[in-house]
């Protein structure tokens, strides 16, 4: 009998060594330890043995199932860590190789200019927030000092939409301030956020469009002042531009949701009939800022006795036109392939301060 185990052993064994995919190995275990496998049909017979045997036999068979056992286990190890090998090699990739000149794809200048303004921002401490499409007129509005009568609505030329159960008509906002709003609403000062978005308003010609970008900044503490906002602002755009010593000035204006507000011009020159951002004798617009009115921290739950801040808002399109010498608003959603090709960014030109912006 014992000698009987033994050549069953020997024969179990070298099937589960044989067993050279993962697949062969559970196949030699079924049939060696499975429910209805050679060491189960040997068990079966310990009952037909004289009873002075039946102990001896069954600790052999059981000796030999754990003999077997131990081998699938270094068997499946050896397999596993086979077979992990040949994954590695089979998916294995070259991060050093050159890109596939075959990538055609191409970013966007729209997000090229997101992810310019994000990097600098980012910079300075400043994180990315969002805010929906579709907003309330509360926070659209009038939470940003825009009370129903105020003129600014109808400069706006705002989308509404049919009135909810409550009777207030939801908009399509038609800035990215009421990010402000929001962002005051959930979060303790010091709040430092810049919120890039679509935002849309009803106008449309070679200028407008009526889905458009605006990126919004916010800082929110309890010391910052119209100086902080200056150089914020002077620091962003001598770099965005690559100007280093770019003119930039502020002139006074007015925004409901901001007291002083300034609109920020950057200097520009037309001489020889070229178009140049920088030192010149001519001033562009390109944003729009102020010191963020106390009564929108109030309206935020803010208590404008303990926090001030700053705000500002610029049209994405607009500095991206600037930057990038893009002539026509429209063709930037013209999905055209050719104007893509020509102005859009190769996708691994990430833009980073220390990269510098350069294309
Ligand atoms: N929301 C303004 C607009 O769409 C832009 C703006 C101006 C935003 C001044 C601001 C700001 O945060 O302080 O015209």
């Amino acid at each position: 009998m014992t000698a009987d185990l033994a050549a069953v052993q020997a024969e179990l064994l070298a099937a589960v060594e044989s067993a050279d995919t993962l697949d062969a190995l559970e196949a030699a275990r079924v049939a060696a330890v499975g429910r209805k496998g050679r060491l189960g049909a040997l068990m079966k017979t310990l009952g037909d043995l004289p009873p002075e045997q039946r102990r001896d036999y069954g600790q052999s068979v059981n000796a030999l199932k754990t003999a077997v056992e131990t081998a699938i286990d270094a068997r499946k190890a050896r397999l596993d860590g086979a077979a992990l090998d040949a994954r590695l090699a089979a998916e294995r990739i070259d991060l050093t190789l050159p890109v596939r000149p075959e990538a055609e794809g191409r970013i966007h200048p729209i997000s090229q200019t997101i992810d310019e303004i994000v990097q600098i921002f980012g910079q300075m401490g400043f994180r990315v927030a969002e805010g929906p499409d579709l907003e309330d007129d509360w926070k659209n509005f009038t939470a940003l000092n825009i009370p129903p009568e105020h003129p600014a609505r109808q400069e706006m030329d705002t989308f509404y939409l049919r009135a909810g159960a409550d009777g207030a008509r939801p908009v399509l906002r038609t800035h990215t301030s009421p990010v402000q709003i929001r962002t005051m609403m959930t979060e303790k000062p010091p709040i430092r956020v810049i919120v890039p978005g679509r935002t849309f308003r009803s106008d449309h010609d070679a200028t407008h469009s009526p889905m458009f970008h605006q990126v919004e900044g916010l800082v929110i503490d309890e010391a910052s002042h119209m100086g902080h906002l200056k150089g914020c602002l002077i620091e962003f755009c001598r770099t965005f531009f690559e100007v280093a010593d770019l003119p930039v000035r502020f002139r006074a204006s007015h925004f409901p949701f901001t007291e002083p507000s300034a609109e920020v011009d950057i200097g520009c020159t037309r001489a020889g009939g070229e178009f140049k951002i920088g030192h010149g004798d001519d001033w562009l617009e390109i944003l729009g800022s102020g010191m963020v009115h106390p009564k929108v921290i109030a309206n935020c739950g803010l208590d404008p006795d303990k926090y001030q801040g700053f705000a500002f808002g610029m049209g994405i399109e607009r500095i991206a036109m600037l930057k990038y010498g893009i002539p026509d608003l429209r063709t930037f959603y013209d999905s055209d392939l050719r104007w893509l090709r020509h102005y859009g960014f190769v996708p691994l030109d990430i833009p980073g301060a220390l990269g510098g912006l350069h294309r």
